[in-house]
C-alpha cells in the first residue's frame, strides 16, 4: 500500500508509483523565489534521454532559458496567448467563442460556461500565465524531425511520440527532486517569434514550454481520473476491462 502524505516528503522520492501518482501539472506551487542549481536542471535532462525515439534518432533538443530577459520576452507571448485564446473566448458573451475553445479544453459546457473543477483549473492557468516568467528557467523541448507533414500516418505519431516520453520523464525526475512543472503549449501560437527570439532553425518544431521552479510543499496527490473499466477495452472496442481500480482507492482517494 502506497501512504498519502500529508507533509513535507523526505527527498529525493525514491517511491515510483508515488511518483507516478503524484506528478501534477503544478502552477500555484511554483516556488519562484527559490533559485535553481543548472546542474539539476542538466541532471533531469539526463534521465529524461533515457526514454525511447522512434529508430533511435534522438532528434529532440532542449533549449534552457535561464536569461531574465529572455524569460520575460518569451512569458509575455505566452501571457497574450492565454489572453486571446483562453480568456477572450470564455469571457466572451457568446457560445461560439465556448464552443471554439471546446477542443481544446475538457469541462466546457454547450452554452460556454465550465465546470467547477475546469474553473479551478483555468484561475491556476491564468496565474500561471501571469508568473510563467518568474520561474528560475524556461525549458523548451524541440523536435527536429520527422517532419509529421511528410510520410506516412505514423509520422504525426513518430515526431510527438519521440519526445513527449522524454518531455514527461524530465517531469517525473524534477519531481523526485522536490521540483515541477506545468506542460504548456500556449506559447505555439507565437513559435515563429519565439524561434527568432531563440534562434531556433527552420523546420524545428517546439513541442511544450515547461516553466520550472522547486515545488512549493513536497506532498501532492493523486489527481480525479476516470476508471480503468470505463477507458480500457479487452479484444474489441467496447467490452469494457474487467478491473475495477485499486491503486487509488489504496492511496487513500483522489483529490477532485
Ligand atoms: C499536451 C498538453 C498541453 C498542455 N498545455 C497547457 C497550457 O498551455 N497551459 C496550462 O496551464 N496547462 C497546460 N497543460 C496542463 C493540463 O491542463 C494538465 O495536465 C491537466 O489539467 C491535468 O492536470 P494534472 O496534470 O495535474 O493531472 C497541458 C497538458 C498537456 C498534456
Amino acid at each position: 500500500m502506497i501512504p498519502v502524505p500529508a507533509h513535507e516528503l523526505p527527498l529525493p522520492l525514491t517511491d515510483l508509483n508515488q511518483v507516478l501518482t503524484t506528478t501534477r501539472a503544478v502552477r500555484w506551487r511554483l516556488d519562484y523565489e527559490r533559485p535553481v542549481d543548472l546542474a539539476i536542471i542538466g541532471e533531469c535532462l539526463q534521465l529524461a534521454m533515457q526514454a525511447p525515439t522512434g529508430g533511435d534518432a534522438q532528434d529532440w533538443r532542449w533549449i534552457v532559458i535561464g536569461d531574465a530577459e529572455i524569460k520575460a520576452k518569451v512569458a509575455g507571448y505566452y501571457l497574450d496567448a492565454f489572453r486571446e485564446h483562453v480568456h477572450k473566448p470564455l469571457t466572451g458573451d457568446s457560445a461560439a467563442a465556448g464552443r471554439d475553445i471546446d477542443g481544446r479544453l475538457g469541462g466546457v459546457r454547450e452554452d460556454g460556461q465550465v465546470t467547477k473543477r475546469t474553473d479551478r483549473m483555468l484561475r491556476g492557468a491564468y496565474d500561471l500565465a501571469s508568473n510563467i516568467g518568474r520561474a528560475p528557467y524556461l525549458v523548451l523541448p524541440c523536435a527536429t524531425r520527422p517532419n509529421p507533414a511528410e510520410g506516412g500516418a505514423g509520422q504525426v505519431s513518430a515526431v510527438y511520440g519521440s519526445i513527449y516520453p522524454a518531455i514527461w520523464q524530465f517531469n517525473l525526475a524534477l519531481r523526485a527532486r522536490g521540483l515541477g512543472t506545468c506542460l504548456t503549449t500556449l506559447h505555439l501560437y507565437h513559435a515563429l517569434e519565439i524561434a527568432a527570439l531563440l534562434g531556433i532553425p527552420r523546420g524545428t518544431m517546439q513541442i511544450t514550454l515547461l516553466p520550472v521552479a522547486y515545488t512549493l510543499g513536497t506532498a501532492f496527490k493523486p489527481a480525479a481520473r476516470k476508471p480503468v473499466h470505463d477507458i480500457a477495452f479487452l479484444n474489441a472496442w467496447g467490452t469494457p476491462l474487467p478491473y475495477l481500480d485499486r491503486l487509488i482507492t489504496q492511496l487513500g482517494g483522489a483529490v477532485e
